[in-house]
C-alpha cells in the first residue's frame, strides 16, 4: 500500500535525520492512522450533529493518511475531498482508500491558509487538529468559511489547554509538532471559528483518559506490523520507532493537561425569523 515516495524517503534518511523528524513528517513515513481527538466516535458524532445532504461536498482540511476523510466517505452518499500540505500523507491516504474500496474521496495538496476552491463550495468543512498547526490561525478559519456555503456546517475540532501545562512539557511538545504551542483554550478557539454570518449550534468537551506506557508500546508495535517498515534497516526500525514513542510518551503527558470539544458552527442564524417565547429544555421533576 505504501508508495514509491515513502520508500524512496525512508531510504535515504538517515538516524539522525530520524532523531530530528518532527511529528507530522514521521506520522507520513510510518503510516500512522492518525485519527481526531475521539476516533471514528468523533466522526461518527459530527455527521451525526451536522447531518450533511446526500450529494453535497465535504472538505476535511488537514486530512494527513486519510482516517477522518474515509470514515466520513463510507458513511456518506456524498463526494469528499482532504486536502493536506504533506504530499506523503496525502499518497498514503490515496492508497489507503483504494484499498478500503471508497471511491467517493479525493485527496489534494493544499495550505489551510489559502485553499485551492471556490467561495460556498461545501456543505460542511471539518478540521480536526490542524488548525494548530497552520501559522496563522485566524486566516484559516476565515479560508474555512469562505469555501462553506450557505446553511453548511464548520466542524471544529479543537485541542485546548483546561489548566496550564509546565512550561519545560509545553516547550518540548512545540518542538515535536514544530510548530509554536501557545497556551490555548476553548474560548480562544471559539473565538477563532466565529464568524459573523454563524451561529455556535453544538459544543460537546471531552476530556483524555491517561494511557499507560504498556499500552502506549503495544500501539507502535502495531504500528510497526507494517510491511514497508519491515523492510528498513534494524538501526532505521529502532530509531522510527524510539522517535514515536517518545512522541506517545509526551502527548499523552502533555493530554493529561488538555481537552478538546466537538464544535459546530451553522453559516446561519438558529431563528431567522425572531421568536417570542423562548423555551428550554424540561426535565421531570423541575418545578
Ligand atoms: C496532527 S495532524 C492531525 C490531522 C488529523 N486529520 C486529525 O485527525 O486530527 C495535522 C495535519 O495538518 C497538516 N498541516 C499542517 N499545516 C497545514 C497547512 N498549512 N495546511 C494544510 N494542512 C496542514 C499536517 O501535514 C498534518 O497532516
Amino acid at each position: 500500500m505504501v508508495s514509491q515516495m515513502v520508500l524512496d524517503t525512508l531510504s535515504e534518511i538517515t538516524v539522525s535525520e530520524i532523531q530530528e523528524l518532527d511529528f507530522s513528517r514521521l506520522v507520513g513515513l510510518v503510516n500512522e492512522p492518525n485519527m481526531p481527538s475521539g476516533g471514528g466516535q468523533t466522526v461518527r458524532r459530527v455527521l451525526e450533529l451536522a447531518r450533511p445532504r446526500t450529494g453535497r461536498r465535504i472538505l476535511e482540511v488537514g486530512s494527513n493518511t486519510g482516517y477522518t476523510s474515509i470514515e466520513m466517505a463510507s458513511w456518506v452518499d456524498s463526494p469528499v475531498v482532504g486536502v493536506d500540505i504533506n504530499p506523503i500523507s496525502n499518497d498514503f491516504a490515496r492508497k489507503k482508500a483504494a484499498a478500503a474500496g471508497i471511491s467517493n474521496v479525493t485527496f489534494e495538496l493544499g495550505d489551510g491558509h489559502s485553499l485551492g476552491f471556490q467561495d460556498r463550495e461545501f456543505e460542511l468543512v471539518f478540521c480536526s487538529n490542524v488548525t494548530s498547526f497552520i501559522s496563522d490561525h485566524r486566516q484559516a478559519a476565515s479560508e474555512y468559511y469562505r469555501v462553506l456555503g450557505d446553511r453548511g456546517i464548520l466542524a471544529a475540532v479543537p485541542i485546548y489547554y483546561r489548566t496550564a501545562p509546565p512550561e519545560d512539557l509545553r516547550r518540548r511538545v512545540e518542538d515535536a509538532i514544530g510548530v509554536p504551542l501557545p497556551v490555548t483554550s476553548l474560548d480562544y478557539w471559539i473565538d477563532v471559528f466565529s464568524h459573523p454570518d454563524a451561529t455556535l449550534i453544538v459544543e460537546e468537551p471531552y476530556e483524555y483518559v491517561r494511557q499507560s506506557s504498556d499500552r502506549i508500546e503495544r500501539y507502535v508495535d502495531e504500528v510497526f506490523q507494517q510491511a514497508h517498515l519491515d523492510l528498513q534497516s534494524e538501526q532505521k526500525r529502532a530509531a522510527l520507532r524510539k522517535r514515536l514513542s517518545y512522541f506517545y510518551e509526551l502527548f499523552d503527558d502533555n493530554l493529561s493537561y488538555a481537552g478538546y470539544s466537538i464544535l459546530l458552527f451553522r453559516r446561519a442564524h438558529p431563528n431567522p425569523e425572531p421568536i417570542l417565547h423562548q423555551a428550554r429544555l424540561a426535565f421531570r421533576g423541575n418545578a
